[in-house]
């Protein structure tokens, strides 16, 4: 067993609380390699952010358990070396399934998990979270637990409608499960393709398609129902029209991929939303820059050629949500 604490990492606790307090998100970053590690940290070091490190089970099986974790102490000590004395680092399970994985990550220097039982049924939702929370708080480990279901690409708008969280549940949740912030539904989804093109508007200048707008409403009312608490926002990447475009012309295929506008998410970072979940976009950065260096030096086959112009990309996409969307930066 290795507690965050001895990796120099925190839980989200005191920076939440803040966030809440300042209107402003935390900025909760996936990564799966080193580069995009590099990046977070360079740009949250950049920036004076604090920064939530995430990370699901599949990039944790993707990257193996135990380099995670040193990767982690890694981002800590890098950080350090750039300059930043007392880095406020975050490592997260995101989307944890099961209470042995939640427990296998705290277990292995995880300052912070998500249980995300919003597939199930309210009460097994309530139960699995409270296992979580439990053996968390034990190790001051801080827990993200999920109600309302995100829609999928596939969903009609009614039934993404009728997944989106009841505000009349969430202190009944909070209360039972003990967990200290919670993810609802209010429109997001994951992936590059968060509505289909019927549910969207064309711009009728530019042709683009305008995504239907986040239901501020019931967000609202969940912060009526629970001030102060932290709320989380997934599925929150813009999909930039320029990476996407860069794809395309690079011999991508990703037709009418579209986002959350960044009007939207500045605005919900001015409420109780203090974390914001941002995984494709690093990926759209990634992608964009490896094709186009690619493409434009074919004879090249140095993983570093073409990874470092990657990883700038993908920093300066990381400074730019914190910066101008998020509102995290200089806040250590
Ligand atoms: O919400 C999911 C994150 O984007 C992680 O995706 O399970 O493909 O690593 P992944
Ligand atoms: P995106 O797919 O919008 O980046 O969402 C990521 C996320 O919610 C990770 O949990
Ligand atoms: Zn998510």
């Amino acid at each position: 067993m290795v507690s965050y604490k001895e990796l120099g990492l925190v839980n989200t606790k005191e920076m939440f609380a803040k966030a809440v307090k300042g209107g402003y998100a935390i900025p909760a970053f996936n990564f799966n390699t080193m580069e995009q590690m590099q990046a977070i940290v360079q740009a949250a070091v950049e920036t004076k952010s604090p920064v939530i490190m995430q990370v699901s089970k599949g990039a944790r099986n993707y990257a193996n358990a135990t380099i995670i974790r040193y990767m982690a102490q890694g981002a800590v000590e890098y950080a350090k070396e750039l300059g930043c004395p007392n880095p406020q680092i975050v490592l997260h399970l995101d989307h944890g399934d099961t209470f042995e994985l939640c427990k296998d990550c705290i277990d292995m220097g995880f300052s912070s998990v998500m249980i995300d039982g919003s597939s199930l049924p309210y009460e097994e939702n309530i139960a699995l979270a409270k296992k979580v929370v439990d053996y968390a708080h034990k190790y001051d480990v801080t827990v993200e637990a999920e109600l309302g279901v995100l829609a999928g690409v596939e969903d009609e708008v009614s039934s993404a409608v009728s997944h989106y969280t009841k505000p009349e549940e969430v202190i009944d949740f909070s209360q039972r499960t003990g967990c200290d912030s919670l993810a609802i539904s209010i429109g997001t989804s994951h992936g590059a393709y968060k509505f289909t093109p019927a549910q969207c508007t064309r711009d009728p200048k530019t042709g683009k398609l305008v995504p239907p707008p986040l239901a501020f409403d019931i967000l609202h009312e969940i912060e009526k129902k629970l001030p102060g608490f932290p709320i989380v926002l997934h599925g929150s990447s813009s999909v930039p029209q320029d990476e996407v475009d860069t794809i395309n012309k690079y011999g991508g295929k990703l037709p009418d991929a579209v986002g959350i506008p960044e009007e939207q998410l500045r605005e919900a970072s001015k409420s109780a939303v203090c974390k914001i979940n941002i995984d494709s976009d690093s990926r759209l950065a990634m992608t964009a820059a490896i094709r186009k260096y690619l493409a434009e030096n074919p004879s090249h086959f140095d993983p570093r050629q073409y990874l470092k112009p990657a990883r700038e990309n993908m920093k300066k996409m990381y400074i730019h949500k914190i910066v101008n969307v998020l509102g995290s930066n200089d806040k250590l």
